[in-house]
């Protein structure tokens, strides 16, 4: 009986992991991309031909190729145009506060897991 609840506990601890991981990019990547990119980069505008309303857009990326690298953030073009290393600077402007950088890095090293909050419905903000 011990050896099966261990089993059981060992199949059900990635589920844990994956939910846990769903739910930080739920509260909190998502509101980060909804209040700073999705403005230019949803489903109809498309700029620079990357859309941010699911994974498969971020990873597949625009012109310049992918924008995430997942478990690598330090390749990820997503993060080098947030902290403004290269030519590429995002959001254009004032960058984001070290904070949310933060968050979005910790986000894609954790294998950027994506959650229910940004779909292909989700509208930007007005
Ligand atoms: C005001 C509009 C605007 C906002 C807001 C904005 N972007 Fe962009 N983004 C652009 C434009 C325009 C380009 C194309 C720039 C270029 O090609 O030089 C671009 C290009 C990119 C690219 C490169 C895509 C490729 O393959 O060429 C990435 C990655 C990116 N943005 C990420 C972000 C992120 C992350 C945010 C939010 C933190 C953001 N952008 C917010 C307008 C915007």
């Amino acid at each position: 009986m011990l050896r099966l609840i261990y089993y059981l506990a060992l199949a059900a601890a990635p589920a844990a992991a994956q939910t846990q991981d769903a739910r930080f990019f739920d509260e909190r990547v998502a509101p980060i991309i909804e209040r700073h990119c999705l403005g230019c980069h949803n489903e109809e505008l498309k700029n620079a031909n990357i859309s941010f309303v699911d994974r498969e857009s971020l990873l597949h990326g625009g012109t310049r190729g992918p924008a995430i690298i997942p478990g690598n953030p330090a390749r990820s073009l997503l993060i080098a145009a947030l902290r403004h290393e290269g030519e590429l600077q995002m959001p254009p402007g004032p960058p984001l506060s070290k904070k949310d950088i933060s968050v979005v890095t910790a986000w894609i090293k954790r294998g950027a897991v994506w959650g229910t909050r940004l779909h292909k419905e989700t509208t930007p903000q007005k």
